[in-house]
């Protein structure tokens, strides 16, 4: 068992809060009930430790800090400038980067800076598909990312449902991006950021890697790095991070006024100081030896819980997973997504319903389910948890009608939760 570092469920006590508001103070404490009586295996979401959450709930939220490090539009700024300082430094440190901007408040904000630094409203950009496992911000139709620009996609393949790089090349040749992006948010799959880049520059295009989901990893090393290939790399603090929810963009020096530009006062105002201390608190965290042995063990359960999934009888999408996250199709289990999503629920285990490549269904009801097991494995559970709780999903699928089983599974996950304590 891995136990890392102590995580932050139960850090606060909430006094002043339950004084001063004892409706919203209920609802966090019933919140913290739920993180910790849950197995929580959404892919993106983590437990940040104490230290981040402090920083997080510190005065830095009180101060104004608009500009950069030495250079703001407020007085006042001494502290929060080395706190900035600290952040971008740290960064630096753990990705090999040129250049960092720590202040997007979030993975989409991040992205939208970059588009609004590189691209013209009605630019061609292409990213992956959404429906096949991208992100909704490399050009989906409902988001703005496909609506102010021409935006165009590549898929998987689909026998393999692996990104096939002929495609992506053919793609690229056809509608002449400015902008190609390689990242995604249900891909389990290693992405070849050398061949992309190579498309990239057979089409003049810019390069953006959106390491969102695995920042984590690549910040440990255990998982290849975009940097050196992408011109522009950005991230999200949380997920495998563990870090504060928000976005981060390293880029080469050549981009980093244009960047900076965008960011601030192209997009935000005045940057969350108190995030950006958590930000900061979480890098130095990352450059901890417990970190690297984190990511390894959370890449140790992800793999175990493909295989013991695949053992039970499910299809996993692509086969398996090299990542922190698994993609399950459940068509073979005739269960749809959204109803497996439910009846997990019922026995303490959050997962979401996610579309799978060429899904017969609908993103409403789709036919998979998408795990991961970053939080598991802060808690400190490893290969032979990973292999009970695929047990456990098997046999609740394959006994959802019987309301005593689903009870009595229920209580042992419960049991399994509290033998694994979030604090
Ligand atoms: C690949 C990818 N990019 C960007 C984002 C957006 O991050 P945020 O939710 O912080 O805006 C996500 C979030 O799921 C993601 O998976």
């Amino acid at each position: 068992m891995v136990k890392i570092m102590s995580h932050a469920v139960g850090a606060t006590s909430y006094k002043s809060l339950l004084q001063t508001d004892p409706e919203i103070a209920a609802v966090i404490e019933a919140e913290q009930k739920r993180q910790q009586d849950n197995l929580i295996m959404i892919a993106s979401e983590n437990y940040v430790s104490r230290a981040v959450l402090e920083a997080q709930g510190s005065v830095l939220t009180n101060k104004y800090a608009e500009g950069y490090p030495g250079a703001r539009y407020y007085g006042g700024c001494i502290n929060v400038d080395k706190v900035e300082e600290l952040a971008r430094r740290r960064a630096i440190e753990i990705y090999g980067a040129e250049h960092v901007n720590v202040q997007p408040h979030s993975g989409t904000s991040a992205n939208m800076a970059v588009y609004l630094a590189l691209l013209e409203p009605g630019d061609c950009l292409l990213g992956m598909d959404l429906c096949h496992g991208g992100h909704l911000t490399h050009g989906s139709k409902v988001n703005i990312s496909g609506r102010y620009y021409n935006a165009h996609s590549y898929g998987v393949d689909r026998i393999t449902n692996m990104i096939d790089l002929e495609q992506v090349r053919g793609r690229a040749l056809q509608v002449r991006p400015k902008l190609i992006i390689a990242g995604a948010s249900s891909y389990p799959r290693q992405i070849d950021f050398a061949g992309f880049k190579a498309i990239a520059d057979e089409v003049s295009a810019l390069f953006m890697v959106d390491m969102a989901h695995t920042a984590g990893l690549i910040a440990a090393r255990v998982h290849p790095s975009p940097v050196g290939f992408a011109d522009i790399i950005t991230a999200t603090t949380h997920k495998t991070f563990r870090g504060p929810r928000g976005g981060l963009i390293l880029t080469r020096e050549a981009y980093a006024s244009l960047i900076d530009k965008a960011v601030f006062p192209g997009l935000q105002g005045g940057p969350l100081m108190h995030i950006i201390a958590a930000k900061a608190v979480a890098f130095r965290e990352a450059l901890q030896p417990e970190f690297v042995a984190y990511q390894k063990a959370v890449l140790r359960n992800a793999e175990k819980l493909a295989i013991s999934l695949s053992d039970q009888g499910f299809d996993l999408v692509t086969g398996g997973t090299d990542t922190h996250l698994i993609l399950v199709d459940l068509r073979r289990k005739k269960i749809s997504g959204n109803e497996a999503e439910r009846l997990l629920e019922e026995v303490h285990i959050t997962a979401n319903k996610n579309v799978i490549p060429y899904d017969p269904k609908g993103a409403n009801d789709p036919s998979g389910i998408r795990l991961g097991t970053p939080t598991l494995t802060s808690r400190g559970m490893g290969p032979e948890e990973m292999e009970k709780i695929a047990a456990i999903i098997a046999s609740v699928i394959d006994n959802k009608n019987d309301t005593v089983y689903l009870e009595k599974t229920g209580r042992e996950v419960e049991q399994l939760c509290r033998d694994f304590p979030v604090c």
